[in-house]
């Protein structure tokens, strides 16, 4: 079937709409019409190989949308039920017969092979040369994608099926990491670092488990605003290095009790394993280049101090997806898009890709209907995907023009300008 796809061509290429075929779905597969779909900053390291996927690629692992087809043998889903696209897992392994597939031992083959188990991507040019698909199991940058029955979770129909992508990984990564991996007791005290996507979803979820001492920490002033505005009791604008004085001055000199590590910055990992009380735990979610080093104090890991890793914060997503699109429909995890919208510019139809040094007068904004490259944003800041930057997409032949939103800002992104 032809579809339209933002494939990513080479190392740091900018995401480029294509024609592609899609196959039809083989047995527990599930083809999904894409509604939206959640940019996460692992999209952008992999687009930039800090992974080795195979490229040719179709990005995006949180997609949202209507299942269209399913192949022989699918029973949780059907036809017309609203889903959202999720990671993927083997089902049969020692970790997932465990109950937790975000450990699955093939989770690097069933997520970032670029290819289904048995070898074969479902994406194909017009010419029949492949292209890699199958990423996390969806590729979702695409008007429709092809799942799998484990990696696809029904979603309540009333939920506004646009915003639910991002539940996919980024905000259940860091609203699972604080309720499934850390659960902290009510009362209890917890900073977490970075507060993008996945850390303001971990500020929202430390709100619900009832944590009283919820800190922030960020570099950037705008995304500490909206972690106030979701549940932050304490805001600490970290460019001095100083936060772990800072969370102790916080908590009578004692340190907290959690910290959510989500900057993938090792001086920062040191922040926050140092500025926990003795006993302390910090999850470690920001996912660094392999082979990145860090250097803690054993002596401060002694007494009784954590870390660990989380992944997709140890969700079973068909458990705990719904969970968190109740409690936001019941306002208590109060998740949004902003009124921003981000115009995808393109060539001129029948154009190729845009590249860095065409003036922008060769280009035309473009509305993209019904392709859904949406970006999630929770502040105020506008976003542009203008000349000379890396985000961009063009489409071959067709006016077409994409709102994108997104749930929070990339302005620390290099590749990204706020306006
Ligand atoms: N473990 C997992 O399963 C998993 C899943 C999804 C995402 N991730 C990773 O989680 C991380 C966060 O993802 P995101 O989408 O929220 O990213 P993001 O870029 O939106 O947010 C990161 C935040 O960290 C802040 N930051 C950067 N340097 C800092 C510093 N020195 N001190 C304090 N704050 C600093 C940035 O300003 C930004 O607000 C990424 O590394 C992503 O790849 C991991
Ligand atoms: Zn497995
Ligand atoms: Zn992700």
């Amino acid at each position: 079937m032809r579809i339209t796809a933002a494939l990513t061509e080479t190392k740091g290429a900018p995401f480029t709409l294509v024609p592609l075929e899609l196959d039809a779905p083989r047995p527990g597969e599930v083809m999904v019409r894409m509604t939206s779909a959640g940019v996460c900053h692992t999209d952008l390291i992999v687009r930039d190989q800090w992974y080795p996927v195979p490229l040719p690629a179709v990005l995006g692992h949180e997609g949202a949308g209507v299942v269209e087809a399913v192949g022989d043998g699918v029973t949780y889903v059907a036809p017309g039920d609203h889903v959202v696209l999720t990671f993927h897992s083997c089902g049969g392994c020692r970790m997932c017969h465990h109950g937790r597939p975000a450990y699955c031992d093939r989770f690097f083959a069933y997520n970032f092979s670029g290819s289904r188990d048995d070898g074969s991507t479902p994406l194909h040019r017009a010419s029949g040369d492949e292209v890699h698909g199958a990423f996390f199991g969806q590729s979702a940058f695409a008007t429709y994608a092809l799942a799998t029955e484990r990696n696809v979770v029904r979603v309540d129909p009333a939920a506004p099926l646009d915003l639910l992508g991002p539940l996919g990984c980024g905000i259940q990564t860091g609203a699972g990491g604080v309720l499934n991996s850390l659960r902290p007791p009510a009362g209890s005290s917890i900073a977490v670092f970075g507060a993008g996507s996945v850390g303001l979803s971990g500020v929202m979820a430390a709100v619900v488990a009832g944590c009283t001492t919820i800190v922030a920490v960020d570099i950037n002033d705008q995304r500490l605003e909206l972690a106030e505005e979701v549940g932050a009791t304490h805001v600490i604008n970290g460019a001095d290095g100083n936060n772990v004085e800072r969370l102790r001055e916080l908590t009578a000199g004692l340190g907290v009790d959690y910290t959510v590590e989500t900057t993938a910055v090792p001086a920062v990992l040191r922040q926050a394993v140092d500025a926990l009380n003795q006993g302390g735990t910090c999850g470690l979610i920001g996912a660094t280049a392999i082979g990145t080093e860090v250097s803690l104090d054993m002596s401060v890991l002694l007494f009784g101090r954590s870390v660990r890793g989380i992944v997709e914060g140890d969700s079973v997503p068909q458990q705990f997806i719904p969970k968190l699109v109740d409690l936001y429909q019941q306002g208590r995890f109060p998740f949004r898009q902003t009124d921003q919208d981000v115009r995808l510019r393109g060539h001129q139809p029948g154009g190729r890709g845009l590249r860095e040094g065409h003036r922008p007068e060769a280009r035309s904004h473009l509305r993209l209907r019904n392709l859904p490259l949406v970006l999630f944003h929770a502040g105020a800041e506008r976003f542009r995907w203008a000349a000379g930057e890396r985000y961009h997409a063009a489409p071959q032949g067709t006016r077409a023009a994409a709102v994108a939103r997104r749930y929070t800002s990339w302005s620390s992104s290099p590749s990204i300008r706020t306006a």
